[in-house]
């Protein structure tokens, strides 16, 4: 049977080696050490579960979900849109909720982008952002994040007639591979950009409570944002809850709407119960995140020195926990993650598998606890070339 145009243009998974090779030493019965997954490795913290168990219970809970959300979550998302960042959100027309963020990433396009429209998209970045653009048979446009720039796209760089045709702009921030965050400034300068041209800008905040010093910024922070604004939460990594599938979508009364009109079509909401725990989750985040990051700074802050001891070079993340490092001299990331594994059972993530412009980097995810990063560290000290 033959696959659609639109299913062919999708690039071949880019980590076939990786899982394969990593499939083969836990054959041979090595002892890996998975740094590749950006999934958390700490539980689900109990009181969130607690309340899970409870609403399960419910009956009323059994039956299909309200399609955009049920209420009392999407007024969990906007009183945390208050609490963390000062801003008014209205949870009837301004919220929605999502069955995780990236479900809500692929279906946006849906709802705006006609075929030759160009989406712009970070690169390297979360693949999910070219291909809702595949999908919708609109033209990605990849901007590069660079070392030189601190990983920020620079616009102008993309030429007038690509901005005339973009529909809409992808960013992240803090930034999945790269560990980078974004100002108040820059995030200014983008909407004037979009205001100019009349373009979309979407925003990637997975991480946004996933940091070590200044609190990420929310792009609606930007006077005027919500007029061209949507903003894409997760709960997965903020509370350890990727298996749960929850999230929301937050901006502009029109883009929440349209994107709601797509998912009523597909899909029928999240489970209410889950969105009880998300919305239990939400109104506690400050009583909850503290001890979570604390875990991850600490792994943050041994990695980083440790990696620099040993002579690689990376700009310590503020947020995410995620580190984008350099490969050494001579060789590809590829080249560099398969001998990173053959040699050393370690699995990292070649930057090469987020786009071109992530070629001479790897991702370390911070997934492991500090006695297994110990002794990922030993193994990297034996690394010969
Ligand atoms: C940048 C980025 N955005 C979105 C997601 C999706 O998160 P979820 O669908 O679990 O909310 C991820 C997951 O890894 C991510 O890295």
């Amino acid at each position: 049977m033959e696959l659609s145009n639109r299913l062919k243009k999708v690039p071949p998974y880019l980590f076939v080696e990786i899982d394969r090779l990593k499939s083969e030493k836990l054959k041979e019965g090595a002892d890996v050490i998975d740094l590749g997954i950006g999934d958390p490795d700490l539980p689900t913290p109990a009181e969130i579960v607690e309340v899970a168990k409870r609403a399960l219970e419910k009956p009323e809970n059994h039956k299909y979900p309200s399609n955009a959300g049920a209420f009392f979550y999407r007024k969990a998302c906007a009183d945390y849109m208050k609490r963390r960042f000062g801003l008014d959100f209205d949870p009837e027309t301004e919220v929605t909720t999502l069955i995780g963020s990236k479900e809500g990433i692929a279906h946006f396009p849906i709802a705006f982008v006609n075929p030759g429209d160009i989406v712009l998209c970070p690169d390297p970045g979360y693949p999910v952002y070219h291909l809702g653009a595949i999908f919708t048979d609109g033209e990605p446009f990849y901007l590069p994040l660079t070392w030189e720039n601190d990983f920020l796209p620079d616009f102008t760089k993309v030429p007038t007639q690509i901005l005339e045709r973009t529909k809409i702009l992808w960013l992240n921030y803090p930034n999945n591979p790269t560990g980078a965050t974004a100002s108040k400034e820059f995030f200014k300068e983008v909407i004037a950009l979009a205001k100019k041209y009349n373009f979309i800008v979407a925003h990637d905040a997975a991480y946004i409570e996933m940091y070590y010093e200044e609190p990420p910024i929310s792009i609606f922070e930007v006077e005027g944002a919500k007029e061209i604004a949507i903003e894409f939460h997760s709960l997965s990594k903020t509370f350890c809850m990727t298996g749960w599938r929850i999230g929301f979508a937050v901006g502009n009364a029109t883009l929440v709407s349209a994107l709601a009109k797509v998912k009523s079509n597909i899909d029928s909401g999240a489970f209410t119960a889950i969105q009880e725990a998300g919305a239990y989750a939400l109104n506690n985040l400050e009583k909850i995140t503290p001890s979570l990051i604390k875990v991850f700074k600490e792994r943050r802050d041994f990695l980083c020195a440790e990696l620099e001891r040993l002579g690689y070079q990376l700009k310590k993340p503020s947020a995410t926990f995620y580190l984008w490092v350099k490969v050494p001299e001579g060789m590809d990331s590829r080249e560099f993650c398969k001998k990173v594994l053959q040699d050393l059972a370690i699995v990292v993530t070649p930057g090469v598998g987020f786009g071109s412009a992530g070629e001479g980097y790897f991702r370390i995810a911070l997934t492991v606890d500090i006695q297994r990063l110990k002794e990922a560290v030993g193994r990297l000290a034996t690394l010969k070339f």
